[in-house]
């Protein structure tokens, strides 16, 4: 079997960075997620100013400053999981254009339970692995149970912010989704049970589809 090349969508929540580690794991793809390039590269400079200040509003960062990352991460990738990429249409334009996938799938997940995910979230600052302070907490506060580190909150994940991130991606997002539905690519995973639940449908999906 080749390495599986998969789109994961899904509104921000929904669990893109948590179901794609559970891909890497499985089938020992690339995770290739511009949301954690661009936090690695916040300050960078671009002609478009820098990423900070579009991701501390909420904002998409500009299509140019994306495609690039993202045609980079592929070009080294066999197989990869991409998460969070493409969020409008030029951008799904563009994925057409540069690659081909086995799998699209859309985490489904109402808004109102986001909003919750997101503001109660943590991350790992050393190894990235995500945390939620109820649904998913960490043996004991504040520390991560892979690595020992520092657990902090998102400049993005107040409430204020969620809510502008919900907007733009219903705005910008949820025209790509209808662009895969109607070329008949997309499979809909529910979203709302529990990461193992949601694993295990979407491991299936995966497993279908290769
Ligand atoms: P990005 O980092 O991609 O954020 P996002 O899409 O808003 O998604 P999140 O990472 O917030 O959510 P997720 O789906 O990964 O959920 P997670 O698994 O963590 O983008 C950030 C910013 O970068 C954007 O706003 C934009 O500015 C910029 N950007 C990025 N890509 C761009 C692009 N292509 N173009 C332009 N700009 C771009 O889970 C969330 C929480 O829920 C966790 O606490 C987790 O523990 C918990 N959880 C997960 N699953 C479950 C479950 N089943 N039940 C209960 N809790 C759960
Ligand atoms: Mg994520």
């Amino acid at each position: 079997m080749s390495q599986p090349k998969v789109l994961l969508l899904g509104p921000p929540g929904a669990g893109k960075g948590t179901q794609s580690s559970n891909i890497v794991e499985e089938y020992g793809v690339d995770h290739v997620t511009t949301g954690d390039a661009l936090r690695a590269n916040k300050d960078m400079e671009t002609e478009h100013g820098t990423p900070r200040e579009y991701m501390e509003a909420g904002e998409l960062v500009p299509d140019p400053v994306v495609n690039e990352i993202v045609k980079a991460a592929l070009e080294e990738a066999d197989g990869f999981v991409l998460d969070g990429y493409p969020r409008n249409l030029s951008q799904a334009e563009y994925l057409d254009d540069i690659t081909d996938l086995d799998l699209v799938a859309l985490l489904d997940v109402d808004r109102g339970e986001l909003v919750d995910r997101l503001t109660g979230r943590r991350v790992c600052e050393e190894c990235g692995t995500n945390y939620h302070v109820e649904f998913s907490p960490p043996e004991e506060a504040g520390v991560c149970d892979e690595c020992g580190g520092d657990l902090v909150q998102r400049d993005d994940d107040n409430e204020e912010t969620v809510e502008e991130r919900l907007d733009v991606f219903e705005e910008n997002t949820q025209p790509v989704i209808e662009y895969y539905d109607e070329e008949g690519e997309l499979v809909r995973i529910d979203g709302e049970g529990t990461p193992e639940e949601v694993w295990a449908d979407l491991r299936a999906a995966i497993d279908d589809a290769n």
